[in-house]
């Protein structure tokens, strides 16, 4: 089954939204197998968003990430990937649609709360390099059955 990456990130830790956030997908239907809750180092920062180094708000952005608690986790689903940036929401919350975790709960990009892998390449590489293969569990969620029906 599809596995994508989740981060709330320092913003969303101290503005006491973890359950809001984690709330938002398990209501949905997604199943957590990995959370851990890490301060990363900037060099850590710095890998995570290692596509991004050009961009002038780089140094800013591992900064920040860095600068305090994050939650890790690792959501399983059909779709979760695709879905779950579709309930973070647009990049940018002044763009993000009410309804989305950004567009409810966030106003401007530098503090947009969540993190959520843009693809299965990048979920499979951020999944590596938070998470222990250990550190994942494989389980059966009794509702699955009704989240996806007999097939
Ligand atoms: P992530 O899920 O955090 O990766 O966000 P994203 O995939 O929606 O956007 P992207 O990967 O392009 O950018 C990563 C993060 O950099 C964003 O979540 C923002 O926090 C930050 N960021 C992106 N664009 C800007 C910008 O123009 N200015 C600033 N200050 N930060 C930005
Ligand atoms: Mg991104």
């Amino acid at each position: 089954m599809e596995r994508t990456f989740i981060a709330i990130k320092p913003d969303g830790v101290q503005r006491s939204l973890i359950a809001e956030i984690i709330s938002r997908f398990e209501r949905k239907g997604f199943k957590l197998v990995a959370i851990k809750i890490v301060v990363p180092s900037k060099n850590f920062a710095e890998k995570h968003y290692h596509d991004l180094k050009e961009r002038p708000f780089f140094n800013g952005l591992c900064d920040f990430l860095s600068s305090g608690p994050v939650v890790a986790m690792v959501w399983e689903g059909e779709g979760v990937i695709k879905y779950g940036r579709k309930l973070i929401g647009a990049t940018d919350p002044q763009k993000s649609e009410p309804g989305t975790i950004r567009g409810d709960l966030a106003v401007v990009v530098g503090r947009n709360i969540i993190h959520g892998s843009d693809g299965p390449e990048t979920a499979k590489d951020e999944i590596n390099l938070w998470f222990k293969p250990e550190e994942l569990v494989n389980y059966t969620n009794n509702a699955e059955k009704w989240v996806y029906g007999d097939n």
